[in-house]
């Protein structure tokens, strides 16, 4: 060690660039002591119960949640903050029109300012971590410094971190350097807060070099490292680069993965991507309904938020969960929206920025019918149904979550940690639209389902900082999390389809969904949770070629006919509602496509301009008939 700061390290390390590396950071951001995790329980326990001590964690009721525990964060860091997060590439134009880009040697200097004593009066602790099953073909690793303890205990469930991963690496494996501050030095005797961060915030990511640099927040996305920083917006550029003449590349997708066992005795392999705050945990742990084939459907989950696909050797696309937990939002989660994940969260569970109930335990709204008569709510005030009435304040933050391992969740797939991953079936892409989009659409091609990808509209959540509820264009829900020009990225689609279609492979199937779409009261229509199984039955059928629908402008969908409507009574009106096409709202619909085509034009790939120059004048005919 070249500074005399004190090494904890219960292991040896033989990769002298990390141990160099560690240093030189330690050197710049100046902690008390240097901990190398070893990703143990005892370690686990030990770090909860200093946060426990520090007032950062609340230790829920044994009895009542065991092993679990609460934080409620600073009310200023609540959300991914996507006007801080920059690629900072080393010409813009690859960092595209959707990323913040700042010069790498600009930046680089500012983040030289911000992280000089970063850490003082705290430990800097080692995180190594495996995004995918360690071994896995698929498979990358990345070492995480920071300061925050509450980082380490999310990391520890949301990836496989510890010892093993440094043997892994060897003395010279590569991994992707990503470091860490919460931005809130302590001086000496100064009293540390229960939620350290700063004001000043900057999740930045160097794709070239493939480094991760993040300041300022505790919150989720901005400082578990591993999950959008890494799995998404770095590794959609590595899959990127690794294309060439000869070779595919590879896809890092804001996707769940679904196991479909379907009663004719064929599984599949389904990844679906949504937005933030959209249902993906929901979907990705559903349970069909009763009366859809006498329960002959047996739902299982690979990932719930993030997929790494592949093709193998015969050119079939197959796909890994890179995280080991689950970071899912928890207000409006309950036994009925989604049992198995109620029963994932039993013990063994961190929440952040939920309420503390007078009995010790956690609540949000929608988990229980009706509320507890008092609690605590997540910035610890009282709270009770008649405040929330009088003041309209919530109990729980909107973007409230928990995090917990991914072992915990009842319908885990027994592929879901194969290092081959699974073969994928069908792709599904679906935003939270109240209007115009319809219940669901088949792609008539590779091509045509990468322009509904493409040209997907959502209104936004709480699950970043910013307003909400209104329509934003989130390209293949990339938006926040695509590393790399966005127009760049759906050539990466297409030239991966090309290549994979004349090697003769069968590509995946792509639909287009939305559970989202209202009634003149603005009250959901569609039921959803569970009851969306119907839909995933008529596309399972369409890829056996034995399910109608009827083509129109952008695909194919079905009729009333065409869906099981066993043990659901949901009118044929009512499904018209949800699956209209509103011919004059597409016509403003593609006026929106065209607005994030001329956004993306510097590098739009040609065929995306003429399918919808072809879809614009079916319309067009459409509507003059
Ligand atoms: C998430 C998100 O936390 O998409 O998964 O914001
Ligand atoms: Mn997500």
């Amino acid at each position: 060690m070249s500074t005399s700061i004190p090494v904890v390290r219960p292991y040896a390390v033989q990769h002298k660039a990390l141990l160099n590396w560690v240093d030189q950071i330690a050197a710049k951001t100046r902690p008390d002591q240097i901990v190398w995790c070893d990703g143990s329980q005892a370690e686990f326990d030990r770090l909860c119960q200093k946060m426990v001590e520090a007032g950062t964690l609340k230790r829920l009721n044994a009895a009542r949640r065991p092993n679990s525990y609460l934080a409620w964060s600073d009310p200023s860091d609540v959300a991914r903050v996507e006007d801080r997060t920059f690629v900072c590439s080393e010409q813009q134009a690859d960092a595209g029109p959707n990323n913040n880009w700042i010069a790498p040697a600009e930046m680089r200097a500012t983040l030289d300012g911000l992280f000089d004593g970063c850490m003082q009066g705290r430990t800097l602790y080692v995180v190594p971590f495996s995004m995918g099953p360690l071994g896995s073909p698929i498979s990358q690793i990345g070492v995480e410094l920071s300061d925050s303890p509450y980082v380490v205990v999310n990391m520890r469930m949301m990836t496989r971190m510890g010892q093993a991963v440094v043997e892994r690496l060897g003395q010279d494996g590569p991994f992707v350097p990503c470091v860490h501050t919460v931005g809130a030095p302590l001086s000496k005797g100064q009293q540390d807060v229960a939620w350290p961060c700063n004001a000043t915030k900057y999740i930045v990511h160097f794709p070239e070099t493939r480094e991760i640099w993040s300041y300022g927040s505790g919150y989720g996305g901005n400082a578990l490292l591993g999950k959008k920083c890494f799995a998404l917006r770095i590794a959609s550029t590595m899959g990127r680069r690794e294309a060439s003449a000869g070779s595919t590349g590879w896809l890092a997708e804001h996707m769940l993965i679904l196991g479909v066992q379907a009663p004719w005795g064929r599984k599949y392999h389904v990844a679906a991507a949504f937005p933030s705050a959209c249902g993906k945990t929901n979907f990705a742990m559903l349970i069909p309904p009763k009366g859809l084939d006498d329960n002959g459907w047996k739902i299982t989950t690979i990932g719930d938020d993030i997929a790494w696909i592949k093709p193998d050797g015969a050119g079939r696309l197959r796909a890994i969960n890179p995280e080991a937990g689950y970071f899912g939002v928890a207000p409006g989660t309950n036994e009925k929206t989604n049992y198995n994940c109620m029963a994932s969260l039993k013990e063994n569970v961190i929440f952040t920025n939920v309420a503390l109930t007078d009995e010790g335990d956690v609540w949000w709204e929608g988990m229980t019918e009706t509320p507890p008569a008092h609690c605590l709510d997540w910035q610890g005030r009282d709270w009770t149904p008649e405040l929330a009435k009088a003041e309209g304040r919530k109990a729980a933050h909107p973007n409230a979550r928990f995090t917990v391992a991914a072992t915990q969740n009842p319908v885990i797939d027994e592929a879901w940690d194969d290092p081959a991953g699974v073969p994928i079936d069908a792709f599904i892409f679906g935003g939270r639209r109240s209007t115009t989009v319809p219940l669901v659409t088949e792609a008539r091609s590779w091509e045509e389902g990468v322009y509904m990808a493409a040209t997907m509209g959502s209104e936004t959540t709480a699950a970043a900082a910013g307003q909400q509820g209104v329509v934003r264009r989130d390209p293949f829900a990339m938006l926040p999390f695509c590393g790399y020009n966005m127009a760049d990225y759906f050539g990466h689609w297409l030239s991966l389809g090309d290549k994979l279609a004349s090697s003769g492979a069968v590509l995946p199937k792509i639909y287009c969904v939305n559970w989202f779409r209202t009634d003149a009261n603005g009250k959901f229509v569609w039921p959803g949770f569970g009851e969306n199984a119907r839909v995933l039955k008529w596309m399972l059928q369409r890829i056996e070629g034995k399910a109608s629908g009827q083509e129109h402008l952008l695909g194919v969908s079905p009729r009333y006919a065409d869906l099981d409507w066993s043990g659901l009574n949901f009118s044929a009106e009512q499904f018209e509602t949800i699956s209209a096409m509103d011919l004059a709202a597409w016509q403003q619909e593609f006026d929106l496509h065209e607005e994030l085509f001329g956004r993306l034009a510097h590098r739009l790939p040609p065929v995306l301009r003429d399918i919808k120059s072809r879809l614009h004048d079916a319309l067009t005919q459409k509507l003059a008939a």
